[in-house]
């Protein structure tokens, strides 16, 4: 018998993670990988799916593509895809795919119905309350910091916002011009932020905790620390620059991104944690979730999660997919076959796993288009970078100088040609690629993976230095 084929849709490094994931396992012949990027095809095992010489994107043309190339197993990566229906088209045509449903979507895309839901089933949450108008919203700030002058806010847009709708704020001032910000003008998330979600502002750890179900039973993955701010805590010149060039009059404020970096196993999930969290939180929100909207959660789910001092696990946020770095360096320590688990999620056989993973640390750091100039023909403008405006189509080098060993899972990368004709690789994104390295302590993962990252160039490239520190 031959193996078999896999469809990864995705366009990012946590795609390019999974393309690698199902890659290893040896009942897997090919990975094809949609859209994609150029880091999908530089996997052993791995191409990009094109269809006619173009690459494949819409659900209509993936599902053409599965059927035309007899594609054993679809996994899909994004929540875009997902709340698009893509699980839906593809079971209603009998092609087996692996992912939660659209209704389930709803799960991330709406923090305000999680938060609701959550609080519905006794699934710990921070204080919260949802509001559809600023005013509303600005008076129930006000009342709250006076009543409650110690504690913080945060103030989160209710629908998707790429990683960046929730804004931790330190004062009532900070609160105000962001429920502003976000409700009237300049409506930083457009409609996303018609609605708002207010929460107290919860001091401890956070941890993301991702499982996998089929349904009936819930099994967790290995955890990572994401860091999640665009600066580390130091860079205070940095950070009221980028605020400066953004027009963000909160020039202290450290913005949030999808993620610059992170590392796995966290440092402080014990067995004892993790029951805590599987019987409060993962196990009761997949049974809430079926008796809300009567169907399975099948697929991988993520809780972002604040553990506080006395080691009481809160929900932050829920997403229906795997997170992007923690993908990055969770996968590469899996043991266990990816395509077998897989399998057994869509079967309603996660109970006949039992998951291997590598006792090696792993971390990862994302480079990311930062700040640059560029001379333009009007003169030369100055972006901030990302998670705000950045450059992208810059040539990238540097490579072919990385050990062996060193993982590359490129985010924001694509081939072309320079001014020469010669073919080669570009920036396309904010996010540019992770790089990810394996050690046997985490001073070891770390010290690999600072070293190679070194080794990368491309113009306005930046990336934390303090991924790990702290935790050596
Ligand atoms: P979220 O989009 O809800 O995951 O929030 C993004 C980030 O904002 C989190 O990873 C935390 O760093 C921070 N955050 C969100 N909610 C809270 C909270 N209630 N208390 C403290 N920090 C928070
Ligand atoms: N790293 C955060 C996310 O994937 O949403």
């Amino acid at each position: 018998m031959t193996g078999a084929k896999v469809l990864v849709v995705d366009a990012g490094g946590r795609g390019n993670a999974i393309a690698h994931a199902f890659a290893r396992s040896p009942n897997v012949d090919t990975v094809y990988v949609a859209p994609g990027n150029a880091g999908s095809e530089m996997l052993e095992k791995c191409r990009l799916a094109y269809e006619s010489g173009t690459p494949v994107k819409s659900i209509a043309e993936l599902f053409n593509f599965a059927e035309k190339n007899n594609i054993d197993l679809t996994f899909v990566g994004p929540e875009g895809y997902i709340s698009d229906g893509i699980v839906n088209f593809f079971q209603e045509r009998d092609q087996r795919i692996l992912g939660p449903m659209k209704e389930a979507a709803i799960l991330e895309g709406s923090k305000c119905f999680t938060k609701d839901l959550l609080k519905c089933i006794d699934v710990p949450v921070p204080p919260c309350q949802n509001f559809s108008w600023a005013k509303e919203a600005k008076e129930y700030a006000k009342q709250y910091c006076l009543e409650n002058p110690a504690n913080g806010l945060v103030v989160k847009a209710d629908g998707l916002a790429a990683g960046k709708g929730s804004i931790v704020c330190s004062s009532i001032k900070e609160v105000v011009s962001t429920i502003d910000r976000i409700m009237i003008d300049p409506r930083l998330f457009g409609p996303a932020g018609d609605r708002i979600e207010i929460e107290e502002r919860l001091e401890g750890r956070e941890l993301m905790f991702f499982a996998l179900s089929d349904g009936k039973n819930v099994l967790p993955l290995e955890t990572a620390m994401d860091y999640k701010q665009a600066f580390a805590p130091d860079e205070k010149v940095a950070i009221r620059l980028f605020n400066k060039l953004s027009g963000n009059p909160n020039l202290d404020n450290n913005p949030n991104t999808g993620g610059m970096g992170g590392f796995s196993p966290h440092p402080w999930l014990d067995e004892e944690l993790k029951e805590k969290i599987m019987n409060r939180i993962a196990l009761p929100t997949i049974k809430g979730f079926k008796d809300v909207k009567g169907i399975d959660y099948i697929g991988i789910i993520y809780f972002g999660l604040m553990i506080t001092e006395d080691r009481e696990p809160y929900v932050l946020e829920i997403n229906v997919r795997l997170g992007d770095p923690e993908a990055e360096v969770i996968l590469p320590r899996l043991i266990t076959d990816f395509y077998w688990l897989s399998e057994c999620m869509l079967d309603k056989k996660l109970h006949q796993i039992q998951l291997e993973w590598s006792p090696e640390y792993c971390v990862g750091i994302c480079a990311v288009s930062g700040r640059a100039i560029r001379s333009l023909s009007s003169g030369s403008e100055e972006r901030p970078g990302y998670p705000g405006e950045h450059y992208t189509n810059m040539p990238i080098h540097g490579l072919e100088k990385l050990d062996p060993d060193a993982l590359v899972y490129h985010n924001g990368t694509a081939f072309s040609t320079d001014s020469r004709d010669k073919r080669k690789l570009f920036t396309t994104g904010g996010r540019v690629l992770t790089l990810a390295s394996k050690g046997l302590t985490l001073k070891e993962a770390r010290s690999k993976a600072y070293d190679n990252i070194k080794r990368i160039r491309f113009n306005g490239m930046r990336y934390r230095k303090d991924i790990g520190l702290g935790y050596i």
